[in-house]
């Protein structure tokens, strides 16, 4: 079974009340479900989570490093743009990384357009609203 991490960081919890005019209107439960189905119908387990916390994150990434995921895609939300702790813990992982994001962090403010998580991603997806986690397995499909 092709098993794939997809994380997500800080807010994204809020998704569906936090700025919809950005991030559109559906909720972060919504998106795993979407992730579910179409992960169905691709053969991919999903382990799909959240964490406000860096070092959450962090840990994760090393277990999904441990326990041999054959993918990882992260929204690393804020701490794209900050986390060097994120961007060396993905740099342990020797499988395909999706850097995902709901809007375009580079058709945004300046302090937007560093991205850490880029650095080390196979694949960034952005701009896509929630479609773009569905685009991202659909990826991952091609390439693994
Ligand atoms: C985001 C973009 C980031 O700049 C922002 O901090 C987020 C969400 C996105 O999905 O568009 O929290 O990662």
């Amino acid at each position: 079974m092709t098993k794939v991490m997809i994380l997500n960081g800080p807010n994204l919890n809020m998704l569906g009340v936090r700025e919809p005019d950005i991030y559109g209107h559906e909720t972060l439960e919504d998106i795993e479900k979407m992730c579910r189905g179409r992960a169905i119908e691709l053969g991919f387990e999903i382990d799909f989570r959240q964490s406000n916390n860096e070092g959450q994150l962090v840990d994760w990434i090393q277990e999904a490093y441990r326990q041999e995921f054959s993918a990882v895609i992260i929204n690393a939300a804020a701490y794209t743009h900050t986390s060097l702790a994120i961007h060396d813990a993905l740099k342990l992982l020797a499988c395909p990384i999706i850097e995902l994001h709901i809007s375009d962090p580079k058709k945004r403010e300046a302090f937007r357009h560093i991205s850490y998580v880029e650095f080390v991603a196979t694949h960034s997806i952005c701009g896509q609203g929630a479609q773009g986690y569905v685009l991202a397995l659909e990826k991952l499909k091609e390439v693994l």
